[in-house]
């Protein structure tokens, strides 16, 4: 199966939530993934209703630094940031992903400081999560107008024409891209690029290395929601398609794979075992211990970001850190 096949059904992120996606989009990834070898599942099929929240409680764990980190960054250089990617103009905010909360308020609040007001447009495969995100911002941030926008942005971005003497500032943060192998993050990056007019910028959030310690126990957190956010994938498989996993006989794993720096999780089968899936007339066997691959989380080192911005054709305009230097903000500007 070919990477096309592939990115074509990541098409959410972490916080879209409504599990808009069609059944039968559900039904064509679980049977590809679990008849492939090993087995594996799209992270896409995390959120449904029940997982966005989950991820909603993972982004609150001591342990999962991410969003509280990158929260950081931004809340002490957003203002530097606006600037450096307004470079003397005028900006509208498109986030792809339906906002991701408090970290682009941070933005688009250093925006309306700057300018009076700011144009915010989320792209968003699910019009659900685009509205609650109008519904917030609009109710708590005056001066920011929401023009939502329905679309799958991993086929490049189709974006409104360009408004004279206005820049657009594009954010993907929250380490989303982590998701994608580095040829589907170049691809994905490229995409974007190409929807975006000289003067242009990127702002990307990406995990940096650092201890093996620190990563394992953010993607295997002591109260267990980690776990119960991959697990849920196999709850979802039983609501949607009638499956009948034993979700409990499905162990959580999180594995630090040096190599390809990226924290995989996977689903470990406690016991040999047949699990049936009515909806796909499919009838799927497990042996003692073997695993569905769920995620990968690529870390970054730095430089790394930069590097892939450049490579899709931005000129890296800045990039911001956290004093641990766990987390990187970085900006790219289409020359
Ligand atoms: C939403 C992809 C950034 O990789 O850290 C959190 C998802 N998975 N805990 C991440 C996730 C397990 C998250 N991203």
């Amino acid at each position: 199966m070919g990477v096309e096949h592939r990115i074509e059904r990541m098409t959410t992120i972490a916080t879209s939530g409504a599990g808009e996606q069609a059944a039968e989009q559900v039904a064509r990834a679980a049977r590809e993934g679990l008849l492939s070898r090993p087995k594996r599942l799209p992270p896409w099929l995390f959120y449904d209703e029940a997982g966005s929240r989950l991820f909603e409680r993972i982004t609150e764990l001591p342990e999962y630094y991410l969003t509280r980190t990158e929260r950081g960054i931004l809340r002490q250089f957003a203002g530097e940031i606006v600037a450096r990617a307004a470079d003397g103009a005028r900006l509208r905010i498109v986030e792809l992903g339906a906002g991701s909360a408090d970290k682009t308020r941070l933005l688009l609040a250093a925006a309306v400081a700057r300018q009076g007001t700011v144009v915010y447009e989320p792209v968003d495969v699910s019009a659900s999560a685009l509205q609650a995100a109008r519904e917030r911002i609009e109710r708590e941030l005056p001066g920011v107008s929401v023009a939502p926008r329905v679309a799958d942005y991993m086929h490049g971005l189709a974006l409104e024409p360009e408004q004279a003497g206005e820049r657009r500032l594009v954010l993907y943060i929250g380490s989303s891209i982590g998701n994608f192998d580095p040829e589907d993050a170049a691809r994905l990056l490229a995409g974007v690029r190409a929807g975006l007019a000289a003067g242009d910028a990127l702002l990307l959030g990406v995990d940096l290395v650092k201890d093996e310690s620190a990563l394992l126990v953010a993607y295997d957190d002591a109260a267990g929601v980690t776990a119960a956010f991959n697990r849920n994938l196999l709850a979802r498989l039983n609501r949607e398609l009638g499956a009948d996993f034993d979700v409990d006989s499905f162990a959580h794993r999180a594995v630090w794979n040096e190599a390809e720096r990226r924290i995989e999780m996977h689903l470990e089968s406690r016991a040999a075992q047949a699990v049936r899936l009515e909806a796909l007339g499919l009838q799927v066997e497990f042996a003692r211990g073997e695993r569905i691959h769920t995620e990968n989380s690529y870390k970054y080192r730095p430089g790394e970001a930069e590097t892939m911005l450049q490579a899709a054709g931005f000129a890296t305009a800045g990039s911001w850190t956290d004093e641990r230097g766990w987390f990187e903000v970085c900006l790219g500007r289409v020359d």
